[in-house]
């Protein structure tokens, strides 16, 4: 049986996206975003932004990054759009927008939520952005090339050219354990990275194919943190986008074998409660 690609729809995605803003501020995405959005601004300074693109925003933890690093030197006339195809997912972000802005953080007011497919970035002209992002993204988009293509045509010429930014998963302890369905049922196929988009040199091939120069790629630790074993491992067990599809004729039983299995290898690996899950991000970075 042929490995399933993650590429959770559109769909599950919208389901996830309420559990997703529970991440938004201390997850596993936090500390790649301000990563790289430390890296883009040694290469393009926030001073000199024309647009800020956060595609496949989630949550927005690039965008929370960069205003809270970099909001300040933003020209007034810089444009900070959080993009992602999921209808909810925007919704989410429009709520964030708001309670931001209600708790002081009035650079938020400059966030435009904006639902868009990466493949197909139309709605900005040729040349115009300064910073694209791609947070935990491309690797799920079967048009991944087509995405970089179009990240490519909207960064500017000038300024020694626009930068990108993206990331991926080099590998985590949320993946294996999402592969621990087929512990119990090993007919079946737990989804995983594809493998050009899990190494430093296949995301350096991916930027270079694309013709992005001065690219570098580096690895980043990330966490989740979770309070006790049994809610971390039922998060991930029915929450995580693609587990409903995996364990969807699975029995009350094989389900609660599958949360057991979870969380003895939770313990083992983090004898302490609270605690976090670990993983490895991949951020690479090229210009135009
Ligand atoms: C793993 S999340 C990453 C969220 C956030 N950037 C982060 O750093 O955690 C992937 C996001 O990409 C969105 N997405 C998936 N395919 C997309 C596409 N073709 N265009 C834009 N967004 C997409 C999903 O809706 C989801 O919000």
């Amino acid at each position: 049986m042929s490995q399933p690609h993650i590429n959770s729809s559109n769909d599950e995605w919208n389901k996830f996206a309420p559990s997703f803003m529970k991440l938004a501020t201390d997850g596993p995405g936090v500390a790649p975003a301000q990563n790289m959005v430390k890296v883009a601004a040694e290469v393009f300074p926030f001073s000199s932004a024309s647009a800020i693109l956060d595609i496949g925003c989630g949550p927005g933890q690039v965008t929370a990054a960069a205003l809270e690093a970099h909001g300040l030197e933003l020209p007034e006339t810089a444009r900070v759009v959080a993009l992602d195809l999921s209808p909810v997912m925007i919704q989410q972000v429009e709520n964030r927008k708001k309670t931001e802005i209600e708790n002081g953080a009035t650079l938020w007011n400059k966030v435009e939520p904006m639902i868009c497919n990466c493949t197909d970035l139309s709605a900005f002209p040729d040349n115009s952005v300064s910073h694209a992002f791609a947070a935990f993204v491309l690797f799920m988009v079967p048009q991944a090339r087509v995405a970089l293509d179009e990240i490519r045509r909207v960064l500017t010429n000038e300024n020694g050219g626009g930068i990108v930014a993206l990331s991926s998963w080099q590998g985590s302890e949320w993946m294996e354990l999402i592969g621990f369905v087929t512990k119990v049922r090993p007919e079946k196929s737990a989804p995983k990275m594809p493998p050009t988009w899990a190494t430093l040199e296949g995301i350096r091939g991916e930027l270079e194919a694309t013709g992005f120069r001065d690219i570098e790629v580096h690895t980043v630790e990330a966490f989740m943190p979770f309070n006790n074993y049994d809610e971390i491992a039922r998060f991930i067990l029915t929450q995580f986008p693609g587990m409903n599809k995996m364990t969807s004729d699975m029995s009350r039983e094989e389900l609660e074998k599958v949360r057991n299995l979870m969380v003895e290898f939770i313990k083992s690996r983090h004898p302490v409660a609270p605690g976090r899950l670990t993983g490895t991000a991949i951020v690479g970075v090229g210009r135009k």
